[in-house]
């Protein structure tokens, strides 16, 4: 059964150059709530410290095991980023493109950026632990140029997004969204691409990541935002690693093995050229952005997708390290890898 539910927001602003969040438009497939009604904690920053150890073993020779494969339902678009809310939701923030776009040609830059905006919607789609989709929210209104929505994170409270124009250097809108209702609130607007947020909640950082991670954005959350849409002004951070691109981003919180350290979990790809892609996870320090360890994984979908393309979340479960990654676009599958506590030990 499907139901059909147009949610009117009040909105920040009407201003037409910037059309996100201007209205919700939620499709319902389940009448059942989208998030648990007591928010459980986020996974990753709760097994902080597990995490930290259990990564730290992981090496080139580490043996990978299935644990499981959920096909999830419905056309998911370009899946970005997933966060994993209790045993029986995901979250999926994706982008549905519906004019593709242009590269104005080689080398050729306008007004600071590559390509024509293209046009599209930001989603953000509700899964149960089987993949029966709940409810698929369009977080954009149609003709918004800022419809690209990145990497997430869950902070305990809220999900954390960027919805951006889907070309480099060019702008995006800091969002948060209940999970129990789907409604985004827009935060503030950013002068960049940005592909991925992350919060530390212990620091009150918000950290944006730009196109292909190349620069973070430092905001504290206690400064008050430029009102929306002028731009508000960040700290930068160039990322000194081009091994991966980091796509999707959960905070860990201040581990004691890195010197308290605020650190996030990534995972992510790089093309090298046509036929050479890399992937692989990091543990980064969100002030420097530093892999303080990183970690290949070779695995394709069975679709033929590296592994590590665009969402992840992470959790241990019975003393393992799990990751939950959906690489595939439109027909997405879930895949569930546990790193084998006795892989051999490379020296
Ligand atoms: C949805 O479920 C609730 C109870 O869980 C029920 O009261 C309501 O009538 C249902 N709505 C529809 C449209 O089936
Ligand atoms: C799609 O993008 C092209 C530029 O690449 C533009 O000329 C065209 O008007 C756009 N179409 C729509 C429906 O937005
Ligand atoms: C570049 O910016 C100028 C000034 O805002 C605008 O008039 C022009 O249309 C832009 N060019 C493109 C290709 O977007
Ligand atoms: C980004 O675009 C702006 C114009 O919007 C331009 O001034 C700036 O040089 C560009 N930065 C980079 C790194 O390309
Ligand atoms: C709702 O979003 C979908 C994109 O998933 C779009 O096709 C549809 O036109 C939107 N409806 C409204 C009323 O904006
Ligand atoms: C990224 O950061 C570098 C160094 O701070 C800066 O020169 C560059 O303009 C930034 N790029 C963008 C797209 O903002
Ligand atoms: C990509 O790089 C590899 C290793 O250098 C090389 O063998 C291959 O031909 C390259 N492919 C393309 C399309 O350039
Ligand atoms: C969806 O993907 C699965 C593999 O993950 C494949 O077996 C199936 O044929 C695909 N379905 C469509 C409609 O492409």
């Amino acid at each position: 059964m499907q139901f059909r539910a147009r949610l009117i927001l009040a909105t920040v602003s009407t201003v037409a150059y910037c059309a996100a969040v201007a209205a919700l438009n939620v499709t319902i497939y389940q009448n059942t709530s989208f998030a648990p009604a007591e928010l459980p904690v986020p996974y990753a920053a709760s097994q902080c410290d597990e995490i930290v150890e259990l990564f730290g073993r992981l090496g080139r020779t580490t043996v990978w095991n299935l644990v499981e494969k959920v096909h999830f339902e419905g056309d998911t678009y370009e899946p970005e980023g997933i966060v994993r809310i209790g045993d029986d939701r995901y979250f999926v923030s994706a982008g549905e493109y519906t004019n593709k776009t242009v590269k104005y040609g080689n080398n050729v830059v306008i007004n600071g950026t590559d390509r024509t905006a293209g046009s599209g919607f930001a989603h953000m789609i509700v899964f149960d632990g089987q993949g029966n989709r709940i409810a698929d929210a369009s977080l954009t209104e149609r003709g918004a140029i800022e419809y690209h929505n990145g990497g997430i994170d869950y902070d305990g409270e809220f999900i954390w997004a960027t919805i951006a124009q889907y070309r480099p250097n060019s702008t995006a809108t800091l969002m948060r969204i209940d999970p129990r209702t789907l409604n985004p609130t827009t935060i503030l607007h950013v002068a960049d691409h940005e592909g991925g947020v992350v919060h530390d909640t212990l620091t009150n950082k918000i950290v944006m990541l730009n196109w292909g991670s190349r620069n973070a954005s430092t905001w504290k959350t206690h400064v008050k935002p430029a009102p929306y849409p002028s731009f508000t002004s960040f700290h930068v951070t160039r990322n000194p690693s081009y091994y991966i691109d980091y796509q999707d981003c959960k905070f860990l919180g201040h581990p004691k093995a890195f010197d308290y350290r605020g650190t996030m979990i990534c995972s992510g790809v790089t093309s090298l050229n046509s036929t050479i892609t890399i992937g692989g996870v990091a543990l980064v320090d969100m002030e420097t952005m530093i892999p303080v360890e990183e970690v290949p994984i070779t695995i394709s979908s069975d679709l033929g997708a590296a592994i590590t393309t665009n969402p992840m979340d992470v959790a241990v479960v019975d003393g393992r390290l799990r990751f939950y990654f959906l690489p595939d676009q439109h027909n997405s599958t879930l895949y569930v890898y546990e790193a084998e506590p006795n892989s051999p030990f490379e020296f």
